[in-house]
């Protein structure tokens, strides 16, 4: 069995990796709640700031983001984050897109402050999400993802997402353009989740 094949088949079994206790600065990898989206925006801001990654350069103002954050956690659209003492530092969600027919599709979002990445905290965020993704029917998970954006994309490879194309000069950031990649992961079976 492929990597991503066996993970897939290990994630709809329910066994993602046990949650970590972070009081000795361990970092939790867990639901977002209520609690943590003033710490959540802090951290959305720092990756936006980079200005690289994501589709916006600074995060929406805190009300928005609560708004929308409290939105998702209402309707049960699976999001972590990981937190070490206390503070986000980094997080990944699916928004189920709303209209009838495309109900069974979701968009991916992520992201990892700086100074906590390649220590595997996206791969276990992402794994964590996508169990639920599946567990709550989600048939397919898709994502944009910058074309020079070789880690994000390493990692989404790795969990099973497959390129279903590029937009050519999607993006405009300090001038420069350039494109996205989309890849999603289908999975029919998840429909009677
Ligand atoms: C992309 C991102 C979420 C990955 O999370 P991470 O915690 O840094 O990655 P992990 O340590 O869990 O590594 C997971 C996999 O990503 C890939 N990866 C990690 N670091 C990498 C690097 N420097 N170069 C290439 N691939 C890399 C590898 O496939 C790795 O698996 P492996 O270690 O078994 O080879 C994170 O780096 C990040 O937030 N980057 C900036 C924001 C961003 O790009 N968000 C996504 C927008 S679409």
């Amino acid at each position: 069995m492929d990597e991503p094949a066996q993970l897939g088949a290990l994630l709809r079994d329910g066994a993602v990796e046990p949650m970590v206790d972070d009081s000795n600065g361990i970092e939790t990898i867990a639901p977002i709640t209520p609690g943590d989206i003033e710490s959540f925006h802090r951290a959305l801001d720092l990756v936006a700031r980079e200005r690289k990654y994501l589709s916006f350069l600074e995060a929406p103002p805190l009300d928005q983001t609560r708004r929308f954050a409290l939105d998702r956690i209402a309707k049960g659209d699976p999001g972590f984050v990981a937190v070490i003492r206390g503070e986000v530092v980094g997080w990944c969600d699916i928004t189920r897109h709303d209209r009838l027919i495309h109900a069974h599709r979701g968009s991916l979002g992520m992201g990892i402050v700086a100074s906590h990445r390649g220590r595997g905290l996206g791969l276990r965020l992402i794994n964590a999400t996508l169990a639920q993704a599946r567990k709550t029917g989600f048939v397919r998970v898709e994502l944009s993802v910058h074309a020079d954006n070789a880690r994000a994309i390493a990692l989404y490879d790795k969990v099973g997402f497959v390129r279903e194309g590029v937009q050519r000069d999607a993006i405009c950031i300090d001038g420069q353009y350039g494109d996205t990649i989309m890849m999603a992961i289908v999975e029919l079976e998840n429909a009677a989740g």
